[in-house]
């Protein structure tokens, strides 16, 4: 148990970094959160023109939440691997270094779902670029990648985490509340756009 805990805070605690306010104030580009969605995401930081910028938070987003699953299944094995992508997701979405305010969850969600079955990680990263390509809208476009998650798994397994994957899915569409709104009443931006 000792270990378990372990596990989750340091998972927390790698979620929590905030690479999207990292990185632009880094590169000098502002305050991603005082731009455009105010979020702290690869999309919100895409708004400051930076193309760079947003593919690292991409990645670095994505890639905490891998490497505290890597970590956590490599020290205790599967559960662990479990509980430190819940713990890394929600340390994203709310980070105590800010205020417990961040993000959207949705790079971490797929980084950890790569890490835990890189075939379903890859099927909902897929999804995501299709959606993206699709529709443009890049909330749209995670919305539909994180509940499809759950089907994927039912469908090719391992049906050990579906239960995570809708609770993580659920969490991403309570954070995209104001992007439905805005999706529903047609307003939501096209990436590339500069305003919401
Ligand atoms: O990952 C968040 C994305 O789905 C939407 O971001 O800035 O348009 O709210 P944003």
């Amino acid at each position: 148990p000792l270990l378990l805990i372990a596990i989750a805070i340091g998972s927390y605690l790698l979620g929590s970094i905030p690479f999207g306010v990292v990185i632009t104030k880094a590169m000098g580009l502002g305050d991603v959160r005082a731009i455009g969605s105010g979020n702290i995401g690869a999309t919100n930081v895409l708004r400051t023109g930076n193309k760079a910028a947003a593919l690292a938070t991409l990645l670095l987003d994505a890639g905490k939440g891998a490497v505290a699953v890597l970590i956590a299944r490599a020290v205790a094995g599967e559960d662990a691997a479990q509980v430190a992508a819940l713990m890394s997701f929600l340390g994203h979405l709310f980070p105590v270094w800010l205020g417990f305010k961040g993000g959207k969850g949705v790079a971490t969600f797929l980084g950890t779902l790569l890490a835990l079955a890189w075939p379903i990680g890859l099927a909902c990263c897929a999804t995501w670029l299709v959606m993206l390509a699709v529709t443009r809208i890049s909330s749209a476009s995670a919305l539909v990648a994180s509940a499809i998650a759950a089907l994927y798994l039912w469908l090719w397994g391992p049906q050990s985490l579906i239960a995570l994957a809708v609770v993580l899915a659920a969490l991403v569409w309570v954070r995209h509340a104001a992007n439905i709104a805005r999706l529903v009443s047609g307003t939501e931006p096209k990436v590339g756009r500069k305003k919401p």
